[in-house]
């Protein structure tokens, strides 16, 4: 059987746990573990533009003893050229796993379909789970535990973010808020499967519109940039559509005196958040900017390790 990572809830809650753990060991002792030695290889491809998931799965793949390979879309054969399966059952024989950043969640699917390598999902239009990894990562070695602990994600619901959030934050038992306008909620499939994860786990979510009582004595405040990349055509309306949701110094201090604020990053710094609160002192975004290389190191571990197919 092999295991694939296209969204937050491929992995169960103990799942989940288990690799937050092992990332913990794996950031502790960073140059210890050499399960890909040999090298083995794994592909990491891009459809849209990175600077941290291309440097943490490149210096992740490196750490384990491994050979990255990173392939831009625009020259390789994917992308109209060629179908994800078929180049998933030529990568397959080559390749210890797939990592694709994408845009629709359904081209994972049909790759993930039939190779026997593991496909993990560095980014769609619909989800972000290797990031959610590391968020979840960084706010445990913040707060020492995840569940019962209450998120409040500010503006755009529909984009990757918010969903992994929801996803991601029900399995870990986390109370998830999305507070957002009209016409950037979350999709219902999405808040459908998070509110059943959440019944599960002891974790809630919950829809807001007034940012002011979605941040009401939370634990996290999380933002993420208003144009998410493929949207960049609608720049002008989701600005004016998104703008009182900006965090700034007086929303967060509406939050636990000590809550923390995260930002998958790359930031507008204006826009969704303002300097003085992403560069404050409850920021931490560069603890979960690094966690990226941990938290994927420990994901690779683990799918490799329940990857039963020669
Ligand atoms: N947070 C994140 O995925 O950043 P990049 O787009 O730089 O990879
Ligand atoms: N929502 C953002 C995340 C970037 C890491 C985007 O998709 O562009």
């Amino acid at each position: 059987m092999t295991r694939h990572f296209l969204r937050d809830d491929d992995i169960s809650p103990a799942e989940q746990a288990e690799i937050l753990d092992l990332a913990l060991v794996l950031k502790r002792d960073r140059f210890q573990a050499k399960p890909l030695a040999g090298p083995q290889t794994v592909a990491v491809i891009f459809d849209k533009s990175s600077t941290r998931t291309r440097v943490s799965f490149a210096v992740g793949i490196a750490d384990l003893g491994g050979s990255p390979l990173i392939i831009s879309t625009a020259n390789s054969q994917l992308g109209g050229k060629e179908t994800a399966a078929d180049t998933a059952r030529v990568l397959e024989r080559q390749v210890a796993a797939i990592v694709w950043r994408t845009y629709g969640q359904a081209g994972l699917e049909e790759m993930s379909l039939g190779t026997t390598v593991p496909v993990v999902n560095a980014l769609s239009d619909d989800f972000h789970p290797c990031q959610l990894l590391a968020d979840l990562l960084t706010i445990r070695e913040h707060r020492g535990e995840l569940a019962g602990l209450t998120l409040t994600f500010l503006g755009d619901g529909a984009c990757n973010m918010a969903h992994s959030y929801l996803l991601a934050g029900a399995t870990a038992g986390m109370h998830i808020r999305i507070a957002s306008p009209a016409g950037y909620t979350p999709q219902p499939q999405v808040l459908a499967d998070a509110e059943a994860i959440a019944a599960t786990t002891g974790g809630s979510i919950a829809l807001y519109t007034d940012p002011a009582e979605a941040v009401t004595g939370v634990d996290v405040v999380v933002t993420d940039t208003w144009v998410s990349m493929g949207f960049e055509e609608e720049k002008a309306a989701r600005v004016a559509s998104l703008g009182s949701y900006r965090v700034d110094s007086a929303l967060l201090a509406r939050a636990k005196p000590d809550a923390l604020f995260m930002h998958c990053l790359p930031a507008d710094r204006g826009y969704e958040v303002t300097a003085d609160v992403i560069d404050g002192p409850q920021s931490i975004i560069w603890d979960e900017a690094e966690n990226r290389l941990h938290a994927q190191k420990a994901l690779l571990v683990w799918l490799l390790g329940h990857n039963t197919n020669p």
